[in-house]
């Protein structure tokens, strides 16, 4: 009985350390951490290389790696391109694209390793030039 109790102690021990050590391991995949493209100053997440093709034929993608929002921003950012600045219909590359910058380059995820401090919030920003043109 004795010899029986102390096994099942230990099982029950055995159990709750493979439970701490696995619990840490299965948060942690759901943040993954990935690399920084020290070319492109992208997060080298899934799909980064549709963003990395796309986005840097009018400016650097450092350009991308500095905004941040959430995914209806990014749509508005991308359509105005595609409105305004000649950026192609990403056709099937919308959702990867969206999903990608969403996601890595969302409200909260400014990568920190690349920029110094988080951008400046519009009212802190300096005049825009439309309005420094009285326009
Ligand atoms: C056809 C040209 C072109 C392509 C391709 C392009 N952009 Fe742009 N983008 C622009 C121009 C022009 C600006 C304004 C640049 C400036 O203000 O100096 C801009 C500005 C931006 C800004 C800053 C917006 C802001 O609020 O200041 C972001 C972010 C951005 N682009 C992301 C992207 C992403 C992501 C892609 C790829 C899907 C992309 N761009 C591809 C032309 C392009």
């Amino acid at each position: 009985m004795h010899v029986k109790s102390t096994l099942a102690v230990r099982g029950v021990a055995t159990l709750a350390l493979c439970l701490a050590v696995s619990l840490p391991a299965a948060a942690g995949e759901a943040k993954t951490t990935y690399p920084v493209d020290k070319e492109s100053g992208l997060i080298m997440a899934p799909g980064w290389e549709m963003v990395n093709q796309q986005c840097n034929a009018c400016h650097s993608s450092k350009l991308v790696a500095q905004n941040s929002g959430n995914r209806e921003v990014w749509r508005g950012t991308l359509q105005w391109m595609i409105d305004t600045q000649g950026l192609w219909d990403l056709s099937e590359t919308w959702e990867p694209v969206l999903k990608y910058l969403s996601t890595y380059y969302g409200d909260a995820e400014i990568d920190m390793t690349t920029f110094r401090r988080l951008p400046l919030s519009k009212d802190q920003l300096p005049p825009s030039r439309a309005a420094l043109e009285g326009k």
